[in-house]
C-alpha cells in the first residue's frame, strides 16, 4: 500500500490518464497472485505492456482466465455483450442451450457463459496460433469446446438449425483507422484481433451469414460492433429476415447488435 503513490507518480510521468487507479489496480492484482517484484511489473506498465501479459491472467465479468503475450485482452465492454448472453439463454431455454462463440479469443465471452449458464453446451472457435494455449487451457477449464479453426471454415453439420445463440466479437476496426487505436494496442495484440477490412464488416457479414444457417427458429445473434458499421450491419442482418435490435452503453455508444431469427 505504502508504495502506491511511488507507483502513480511513475504511471504519471509515463502518461497514464488515471495513474493513481492504475497503481491500486496493480498492486491489488499483484497481491492476489502472490507476485513478489511489484517494480519489476510497474516498470514494464510504465513501457506499456498490458498488466494481464504481464502476470498471465485477465479478468471479465468476475472471472479469471489465463491469458498469454501477444493475445488480444478482453476489454470491460465486451461485458455488456457477454451478461445480455446469459439473459437470452434464460429467456430462450425452450430452444435448447448451444451457444456458438465466434472469435473467441482466450475464451472469455464462452467461458463466463459456461459458467453462468452450466447446463449450456457452449462451442468456442478461434483460429490465432498464438492464441491457442490460453484459448484451449481456459476451454478445459470451464468445459468449453475449444474448436481452433478460422471462422470461415468452421461448420459442423450438427449444428445447422439447432443453436440456440450464437456471440462474436469480431475484428470490426475498418483497416484506414487502425492508426487511431490506443498508443499499445499494435505493440502487444495482434492486429488480426482489430482489423475488419476496409468497411469493418468483413468478420460482421461472415458471422451473420454462420448465423442464418446456424441459428434455431427463434435462435439469436450477439455480434460487437461499433458506431460506424451499426447501421449497414442493421440492414445486412434486416435482408436475411431477422429482426434487429441496437444495444447502447450508458454514455450511448452502440456496443453491439442483436438479431433474432423469427
Ligand atoms: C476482438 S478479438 C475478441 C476476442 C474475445 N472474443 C474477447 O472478447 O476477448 C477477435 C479475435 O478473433 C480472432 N480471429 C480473427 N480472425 C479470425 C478468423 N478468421 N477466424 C477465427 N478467429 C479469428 C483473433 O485472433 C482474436 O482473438
Amino acid at each position: 500500500m505504502g508504495d502506491i503513490p511511488r507507483f502513480t507518480h511513475q504511471l504519471a510521468a509515463a502518461g497514464f490518464v488515471a495513474a493513481d487507479l492504475e497503481a491500486v489496480r496493480i498492486v491489488d492484482r499483484c497481491a492476489d497472485l502472490g507476485v513478489a517484484d511489484v517494480d519489476g511489473v510497474v516498470a514494464r506498465r510504465v513501457a506499456g505492456e498490458p498488466l494481464e501479459h504481464i502476470l498471465g491472467r485477465c479478468w471479465f465479468a468476475g472471472i479469471e482466465l489465463e491469458i498469454d503475450p501477444g493475445v488480444f485482452v478482453p476489454r470491460e465492454e465486451t461485458e455488456l455483450l457477454a451478461r445480455r448472453a446469459v439473459e437470452v439463454l434464460g429467456a430462450h431455454a425452450s430452444i435448447g442451450d448451444t451457444v456458438v462463440d465466434l472469435y473467441s479469443g482466450c475464451g472469455a465471452v464462452a467461458c463466463f457463459v459456461a459458467s453462468a449458464v452450466p447446463a449450456a453446451e457452449v462451442v468456442a472457435v478461434e483460429s490465432a496460433p498464438g492464441t491457442v494455449r490460453c484459448f484451449e487451457a481456459n476451454a478445459k477449464r470451464f468445459g468449453v469446446r475449444a474448436v481452433v479453426a478460422e471462422a470461415t471454415a468452421f461448420e459442423a453439420a450438427s449444428l445447422q438449425g439447432s443453436v440456440a445463440l450464437v456471440t462474436a466479437v469480431p475484428p470490426y476496426v475498418p483497416t484506414r483507422e487502425l492508426e487511431f487505436l490506443g498508443r499499445d494496442a499494435l505493440r502487444y495484440e495482434p492486429v488480426g484481433a482489430f482489423d475488419g477490412g476496409a468497411d469493418g464488416l468483413r468478420w460482421i457479414t461472415v458471422t451473420i451469414d454462420a448465423a442464418a444457417r446456424w441459428l434455431a427458429a427463434k435462435g439469436t445473434l450477439l455480434v460487437e460492433l461499433s458506431e460506424p458499421t451499426a447501421g449497414r450491419a442493421v440492414s445486412f442482418v434486416e435482408d436475411r429476415g431477422f429482426r434487429a435490435r441496437l444495444h447502447h452503453d450508458d454514455d450511448g455508444l452502440v456496443r453491439f447488435l442483436e438479431a433474432t431469427r423469427p
